[in-house]
């Protein structure tokens, strides 16, 4: 390594052998426009590992069967996988009980599920819900239509110029109407790892529930929710390395037991009459369909992957190259980093002098580097910032130093053909 910029850190990443990582991962070993691939849009969505597409691969082609319902040998195998897989997810966030794993599209999923079934059933007029001005426009836009239907208030914790918290008005936000706050666990615009177990405990001292809005968490850092004690979490299987479509809502048992269905129709009910429904229990009562059977057992892949290499020597190894890149790109005249949190995850979100991002960002693909450019899906941390978009340079386990470098490379053109 001869670039003093990465010779000036410090590491512990020793366990990540990033080459054998790679190799996990086919999409990687490829050109766009010419250039080796730089995959740098993992807040987007994950690249994912051999071990994943294999598993998928299986499913369809030896045991493709629908579940629950069969008496086959096929439908018993495809059974036993995504049960396998739930209980997998519940071992990797430490639910207390495979029935509180609802299996749902997505994070996007989960949070309307919550405000729709919870929300519709427990808020009334003056109620207040509190978010966070950091918020994924999933994590805004459920909350605002069950507000508008059912008269409750919703409520914004401000962020400060590091796109921190501000925890002080979170504090005097709280009161006696509060009864719910959901919350992003880390900000996909931002980076910023917000402290939830404090948020948690602050919202429980009021008895408001607290959802968290895990999508951008799970593949970085380790989930307890019974050490977090939240009420719900969500999350998405594709930006953890597994497929799209697939995702988990966690809720405590005695909340789903009590809230009604959100959807109706097969696998959710014990028994049908033209007359009256007699639902199904835990989990299945949020069930209902023919559910994204190979997204689930992919989404378990996924999760043994991880767990494979381990979520400690993830985050070591991200971190380091978060502070590799965030030192690279500070000697860019004119790139201002958007989001610098004192806690932060491996996502560079930024604005290069007056260059729109989707410029940056069609520049950038023409040199094989892939980042998001836009809101993403978070205006009002735009507008808190008074600027219209960012390019965001997003890392995985598998990105490298030298593909940072890569990155910095085109930035720099860039800003010479823009001027
Ligand atoms: N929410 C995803 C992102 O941040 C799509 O890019």
């Amino acid at each position: 390594m001869n670039n003093p910029i990465a010779e000036k850190l410090t590491t512990n990443i020793d366990s990540i052998d990033v080459n054998v990582i790679r190799a996990d991962f086919p999409v990687l070993d490829q050109k766009v426009n010419g250039k080796p691939l730089v995959y740098l849009d993992n807040a987007a969505t994950t690249q994912k590992p051999r071990q994943v597409i294999d598993t998928i691969n299986e499913y369809y082609r030896r045991y493709n069967s629908n579940i629950h319902r069969g008496v086959h040998s096929l439908s018993e195998k495809a059974t036993a996988a995504y049960e396998a897989a739930r209980e997998t997810i519940r071992d990797f966030i430490n639910a207390p009980a495979t029935q509180e794993i609802i299996f749902v599209r997505g994070a996007t999923e989960g949070i309307n599920l919550v405000a729709q079934s919870y929300g519709m059933t427990n808020l009334k007029t003056g109620d207040e819900i509190i978010i966070s001005e950091m918020e994924h426009h999933s994590n805004i836009v459920p909350w605002q239509l069950l507000c508008e239907r059912t008269g409750a208030v919703l409520r914004v914790i401000p962020i400060n110029d590091d796109g921190e918290l501000k925890l002080e008005a979170y504090q005097s936000l709280l009161g006696p109407k509060t009864k719910l706050v959901s919350i992003v666990h880390i900000s996909n615009a931002l980076g910023t790892i917000n402290p939830v177990k404090q948020i948690v405990d602050l919202a429980h001292e009021h008895d408001a529930l607290v959802l968290v809005d895990g999508a951008q968490a799970t593949a970085h850092t380790g989930i307890d929710v019974q050490a977090l004690d939240c009420d719900f979490y969500v999350f998405s299987g594709h930006k953890m390395f597994g497929p799209t479509g697939i995702g988990v809502l966690y809720g405590k048992t005695d909340l789903l037991n009590a809230m009604p269905p959100y959807q109706s129709g097969g696998d959710m009910i014990k028994m049908v009459t033209l007359e009256k429904t007699l639902f199904n229990e835990l989990p299945y009562k949020f069930e209902a369909g023919t559910p994204h059977i190979a997204g689930v057992i992919g989404m378990g892949a996924a999760i043994n992957y991880i767990k494979s290499i381990g979520l400690d020597n993830i985050a070591a190894y991200e971190h380091d190259l978060l502070d590799y890149a965030s030192a690279a790109v500070s000697d860019i005249k004119g790139l201002k980093l958007v989001g610098t949190a004192k806690k932060k995850t491996s996502i560079l979100s930024f604005t290069l002098g007056n260059i729109h991002a989707h410029d940056i960002g069609t520049i950038l693909d023409h040199e094989g580097v892939a980042v998001r450019a836009g809101h993403h899906c978070a205006m009002p941390v735009m507008e808190r910032f008074g600027i219209p978009a960012t390019a965001r340079a997003s890392f995985a386990l598998y990105n490298t130093r030298e593909e940072v470098d890569t990155l910095v490379k085109a930035l720099k053109k860039c800003k010479e053909i823009f001027g």
